[in-house]
């Protein structure tokens, strides 16, 4: 009975440390930012993800024209390259919708990583390929190519983009 008792007294000493490590992990996640440095991160995620949708518009028309200038579409798919690469580094703890920025990032970012990296390692992976039919001038697969990045985009954004927002550009 005595044991018994003791057990039960370990649990509830053992439940409350996992309590209050939760929530010391919550507290740091965001006590590591200010609302601003929240807002500012944010902010500049949304123009890095403008950026990133410009360049590949570009990159889309130079392939749709009749004779693309391949010099022009290296430097979009290079930089966007460079972008896809970069998105690792725009998505810091504490910059979800719990930071109070207007942000349509939402919480499974943060609580399905794995999940979030490997969209992110898709996008990597079908912009190298992108890049490599740019470099072999090779129309036809840079616009498969072209197509199966904008797949990506529109996968993570129905998982991890909140709808509601208003697009800037139509
Ligand atoms: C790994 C997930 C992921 C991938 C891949 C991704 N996005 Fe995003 N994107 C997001 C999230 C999350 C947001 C919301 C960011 C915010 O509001 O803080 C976003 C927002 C945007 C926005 C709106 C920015 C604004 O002004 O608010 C544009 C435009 C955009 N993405 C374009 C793209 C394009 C184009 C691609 C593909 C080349 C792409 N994204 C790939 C997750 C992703």
């Amino acid at each position: 009975m005595g044991s018994g008792k003791r057990k039960t007294a370990l649990e509830a000493a053992a439940l409350f440390l996992t309590v209050v490590f939760a929530a010391t992990a919550e507290r740091k996640a965001h006590a590591a930012l200010s609302p601003e440095e929240s807002r500012s991160l944010v902010e500049g995620r949304q123009a890095h993800m403008r950026e990133h949708a410009v360049a590949l518009y570009n990159l889309q028309r130079i392939l749709k024209s009749g004779e693309p200038n391949w010099a022009e579409a290296l430097i979009y798919a290079q930089q966007f390259l460079a972008n896809s690469r970069d998105m690792a580094s725009w998505f810091a703890t504490g910059t979800g919708p719990s930071s109070g920025a207007a942000t349509a990032a939402q919480s499974d970012i943060w609580r399905q990583p794995e999940k979030f990296r490997r969209n992110r390692e898709a996008l990597v992976g079908e912009t190298e390929k992108l890049l490599a039919a740019v470099r072999a001038r090779d129309l036809a697969a840079a616009k498969r190519q072209h197509n199966a990045t904008l797949e990506v985009c529109d996968t993570c954004h129905a998982q991890f983009r909140a709808q509601h927002r208003v697009e800037a550009l139509p």
